[in-house]
């Protein structure tokens, strides 16, 4: 049995046989401000305080901007940065080419050379790419970024021997399960937030709609975001 690498979310652990199986990809996905982010950063708060370090990539939102994230949560992140911990890394200079039609295609291999380097560097062993593309791609793009998506992913997990979570949005008003349609097949598992109508109250959900290796349920979870704790999930009675 693979080890289970704990998400550090309250209530999610127990719903995943203990946590993410180590060394694989896992998918976060939902629409915008549905929690992706500190579901992100709370996973690799859980690491840093177990003693592993993490890699954060960021894509689209400067890592200043995660701290400012982290820190309206109660969270500390900038110490673990200087402590060398945490590596935060700003990826979306490896999309500008492409997307001034300057190159036809993601160049995967520099991505993965620098980011083993930069594992290599802090032993990380959780690593997050938030989200896994740039969001702004025009549609004549559409077949490189799917093609980037599954290679980064099998070459990560072919690599880079860490627990990697990816996000990716999910356009408002569809019920697809991420954005590109390739992301939710290449992981082994995927976990979606969003929000639902009950009695006339919109409250935040999680469900899982798969998890290879893993029996779980289908059920939408309640969850708050709360100070200092993040993302947590209300016990059904
Ligand atoms: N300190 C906080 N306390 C409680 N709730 C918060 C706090 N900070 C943010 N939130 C809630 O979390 C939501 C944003 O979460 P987050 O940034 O993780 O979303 P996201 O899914 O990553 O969004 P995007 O798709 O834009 O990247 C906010 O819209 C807000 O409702
Ligand atoms: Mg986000």
């Amino acid at each position: 049995m693979r080890r289970r690498i704990a998400t550090g979310v309250d209530g999610l652990d127990s719903l995943l046989s203990g946590g993410l199986a180590e060394d694989k990809v896992f998918l976060v996905s939902g629409q915008a401000g549905t929690g992706k982010t500190i579901l992100c950063l709370q996973y690799v708060l859980a690491g840093v305080a177990r003693g592993e370090n993490s890699v954060y990539i960021s894509i689209d939102e400067k890592p200043s901007h995660l701290l400012e994230d982290a820190e309206s949560l109660g969270w500390d992140l900038k110490k673990y940065v200087d402590d060398k911990r945490i590596t935060l890394l700003d990826a979306t200079p490896y999309f500008t080419n492409v997307r001034m039609g300057k190159e036809k295609v993601i160049d995967v291999r520099s991505i993965v050379t620098d980011l083993t380097k930069h594992v290599r560097q802090i032993n990380a062993q959780t690593v997050v790419i938030d989200p896994i593309a740039p969001l702004i791609f025009s549609q004549e793009a559409t077949a490189q970024v799917k093609e980037y998506i599954r290679s980064l992913i099998f070459s990560i997990e072919d690599n880079l021997h860490c627990t990697t979570v990816i996000t990716s949005a999910i356009p408002s008003g569809t019920t697809r399960l991420c954005q590109y349609g390739v992301e939710e097949f290449v992981v082994s598992g995927i976990i979606v937030l969003g929000v639902s109508s009950i009695q006339a109250h919109r409250v935040r959900t999680l469900y899982i709609p798969k998890m290879r290796g893993t029996p779980t349920d289908l059920n939408d979870h309640v969850f708050e975001i709360l100070p200092k704790r993040g993302i947590v999930i209300r016990e059904t009675v």
